[in-house]
């Protein structure tokens, strides 16, 4: 037993059992985010300068434990059975601290995570990973939030995490310019979506599984500050957006995949354009992406997307997922090459103790 451990259970006082053994384990989804979140306008509170949309995957869940530990005086958190340490482990940290506050709850926690999708990548591990974390540390910690509520709170994790409290697709709201509480304005809600009719699946190429060498919350920050092309940006979002509903209404897979290919391109051009640049593509997103012209000349519905790393997930029908994946697998080396439809939002898993 180390010295951090409890005592045995016969040794513990009342006050010791009043808050001990809350334990709660969740799971989440990534979401890819069709109309792209790229620039805060508060780094605190995580408000973005645009609202953005996305689909939640049904592949590479995240799950997560939270484990009260009052007599701890640290938290620990551990990814896929190692400690995290460094900016990462500040971030959750941080994290926990707003839920303590919100929940008037000091107990530190042992937080056990364990992601399925390579961590970093531009793959969004850090939407899954929040998601799950702020859905089990409120059950840890007893706060019993709304959806809303719960979005907002993962979204101060990471804000795309935000989106991934819902299923299917979602769209996050930034707050509206003079609101008086944007804390309050700034959540993700679902976007109604005939599933059926539409039909959607994302190929996603991993063209290198590797961690970004500079985070996106770096990243788009430094877009913010120096990039000339950046109200370009949000006013060209701002309409992929208006766009991009009316196109999910209609059931419209080409016009939802051309919005989301020019507006991950846009979200690109705006980065290669920060001093110094961003570039987040290699030669083999390239390669993916003149491959997914190729398809949509030979009649393929396929459209590209790419987020904070070299990866591209291709928008298409699932019914022609398959040939889409044999495609891309043809032209790169990727190192793996997976189909996704539409998931679930993240949700408790069961008694975990
Ligand atoms: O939530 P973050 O800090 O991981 O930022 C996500 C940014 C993009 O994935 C590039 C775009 C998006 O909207 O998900």
């Amino acid at each position: 037993m180390s010295a951090e451990d409890p005592p045995p259970a016969a040794h513990r006082t009342t006050e010791d059992r009043s808050d001990a053994g809350e334990d709660a384990a969740a799971l989440a989804y990534p979401n890819i985010a069709l109309v792209k979140y790229w620039g805060k306008r508060d780094e605190r509170l995580v408000l973005p300068w645009t609202s953005s949309l996305s689909m939640t995957l049904d592949t590479f869940p995240t799950t997560t434990r939270v484990r009260l530990t009052p007599r701890h005086r640290q938290d620990t958190v551990t990814l896929n059975g190692k400690p995290l340490d460094g900016e990462p482990l500040r971030r959750v940290v941080a994290f926990l601290d707003l839920v303590r506050e919100t929940s008037g709850r000091p107990a530190r926690a042992v937080v056990e995570s364990h992601n399925t999708v390579p961590t970093g990548a531009g793959l969004a591990s850090s939407a899954s990973g929040f998601a799950a974390l702020a859905t089990a540390a409120c059950a840890a910690y007893g706060l019993h939030l709304d959806a809303r509520a719960l979005s907002r709170l993962a979204r101060r994790g990471s804000g795309s995490a935000a989106r991934s409290v819902f299923g299917a697709f979602a769209v996050w709201h930034a707050a509206r310019t003079g609101h008086q509480d944007p804390d309050l304005d700034s959540f993700a809600e679902p976007v109604p979506v005939r599933l059926d009719v539409l039909d959607p699946a994302l190929v996603i190429a991993v063209v290198d599984p590797r961690p970004k060498p500079v985070s996106s919350r770096e990243a788009m920050q430094h877009t913010v500050n120096t990039s000339p092309l950046f109200r370009a940006w949000m006013a060209s979002s701002r309409a992929d957006l208006v766009e991009m509903r009316a196109a999910l209404h209609g059931c419209d897979l080409d016009a939802v995949g051309e919005i989301a290919e020019r507006n991950a391109l846009g979200m690109h051009a705006v980065m290669l354009a920060a001093r110094p640049a961003v570039r987040y593509l290699s030669p083999a997103s390239l390669t993916v992406l003149d491959a997914v012209l190729e398809l949509r000349r030979d009649g393929v519905s396929a459209w590209a997307t790419m987020d904070a790393g070299p990866n591209v997930k291709v928008l298409c029908h699932r019914a022609e997922a398959g040939r889409v994946a044999g495609v891309v697998r043809a032209a790169v080396t990727a190192d793996s090459v997976h189909v996704a439809g539409p998931g679930p939002g993240a949700r408790l898993l069961g008694d975990s103790s």
